[in-house]
């Protein structure tokens, strides 16, 4: 049996994985990864694509900004888009200068790893059968079999274990039943999702669109590359959506001037994905800590969740470098309740404006008529504005 010694094992190689054991590194605190799959397949994965301010320097702070400022696209505004009409909402001008970018995820999760790799700093794929012991003892351990090389058992001591392994890992699963109390919402829809090689039909502004045929969303990874998104029944399949449908679909959820100056082509991805509210609290049991998808989960409406897992991994890291430097674990004793006051603000934001924007099957006529009116308040009263974009560009971090 091989056995590995560090101070931290992080479990799981996405955004919230990566991003600790760089910080981790930073401050000279020792750790290894690792991660159920191959980094190709954690590679081709295409999520959301809007940083905060907040995430955006976090990326600095680990030394990997360089590619958010070379290639994020800066954005002042978001469109919201009803009755056929689009509707500017100035965020940075309701919020005193504040802006998100846009730069996808899969571009963040790149630049960490070949941080990780150009350091040399130790990462495991491949990984299975993953185990946790001692959570509750100052020596806790983590034993896996990764799985294309031989079925040896291997081990690594450590300090403290950060299950930074998503929704579907294994590190939740380890805080008692008794203590753990979950929250769950799930919606009666998806997203279809398809990236393409075209230019953005709105370079300077996301657009949300709320249309009786259901939600559509205009996103963009670069100024020739476009991601689009429509709501669909949960009980489709992908290959139900040529990429003509896909297209004259999203076309009919926009206002005409946008349908009608979108280029389209073919798609170089097309997913399904679910939406879904769900927290696990609390985000702590002994010497293991849970961050990002790993205790938290919100619909991509609003783009929270990769902002939410920096924003665990910025408190986790500040946490663990205060324990090894002053032997202080106050920050370790406050993680959850900081980290769960804001998740919970983030989780009301995007159940809020998926409410707002999306078709329900269960309402119909009366949830869409309400829906306009609450979206032309919205587009009227400054301070429901306000109150939009300040949420959009994310809430101060002690607020
Ligand atoms: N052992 C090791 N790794 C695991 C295990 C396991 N048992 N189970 C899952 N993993 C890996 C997954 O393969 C994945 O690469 O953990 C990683 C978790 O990464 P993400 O799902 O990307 O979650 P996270 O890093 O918290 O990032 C949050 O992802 O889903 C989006 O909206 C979300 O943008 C947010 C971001
Ligand atoms: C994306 O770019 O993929 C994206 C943007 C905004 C969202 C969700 C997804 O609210």
């Amino acid at each position: 049996m091989t056995t590995h010694k560090t101070q931290v094992a992080i479990v799981g190689a996405g955004p919230a994985g990566l991003l600790l054991g760089s910080l981790l590194h930073r401050a000279g605190i020792d750790n290894i990864i690792i991660e159920r799959q191959s980094p190709e397949y954690v590679l081709s994965r295409i999520r959301a694509g809007i940083l905060e301010q907040v995430s955006v320097d976090l990326l600095h702070e680990a030394g990997v900004g360089q590619g958010v400022s070379a290639g994020g696209i800066v954005h002042h505004s978001i469109d919201l888009v009803f009755q056929n009409t689009r509707h500017p909402i100035e965020v940075t001008q309701l919020t005193g200068g504040k802006v998100v970018t846009a730069y996808g995820q899969t571009e963040v999760t790149r630049d960490l790893m070949e941080q990780r790799s150009k350091l040399d700093l130790p990462s495991i794929y491949n990984v299975q059968d993953v185990d946790m012991h001692g959570i509750d003892s100052a020596h806790p351990s983590v034993s896996f079999r990764v799985s294309d090389t031989s079925s040896e058992r291997q081990t690594i001591e450590c300090d403290f274990i950060a299950g930074c392994d998503g929704f579907h890992g294994v590190a939740r699963q380890h805080i008692p039943k008794s203590i753990l109390r979950e929250f769950e919402r799930v919606y009666p829809f998806g997203w279809l999702g398809v990236l393409a090689d075209v230019p953005p039909v709105s370079p300077h502004a996301i657009v949300y669109a709320n249309s009786e045929r259901g939600f559509a969303l205009c996103s963009m990874r670069s100024m020739t590359r476009s991601r689009y998104y429509v709501q669909c029944p949960m009980t489709d399949q992908v290959s139900d959506w040529s990429d003509e449908r896909f297209w004259d679909e999203l076309k009919l959820r926009l206002d005409p001037e946008l349908a009608e100056q979108m280029v389209t082509g073919p798609s170089i991805e097309k997913s399904i994905a679910p939406l879904r509210s769900y927290v696990a609290e609390p985000m702590r049991h002994g010497r293991l800590f849970l961050a990002g998808d790993a205790c938290h989960i919100v619909p991509p409406t609003g783009a929270k969740g990769l902002n939410l897992a920096a924003t665990d991994v910025k408190y986790l890291s500040q946490a663990l470098i205060d324990y090894y430097r002053t032997q202080d674990s106050h920050g370790i004793d406050d993680y959850s309740a900081k980290c769960l006051k804001r998740i919970w603000k983030a989780e009301r934001f995007s159940w809020w404006l998926t409410s707002l924007m999306h078709r329900f099957p269960d309402t119909e006529g009366f949830g869409q008529k309400i829906q306009e009116a609450e979206l032309e308040y919205l587009v009227k009263s400054e301070s429901l504005s306000r109150s939009l974009a300040e949420n959009y560009v994310g809430l101060p971090l002690d607020f």
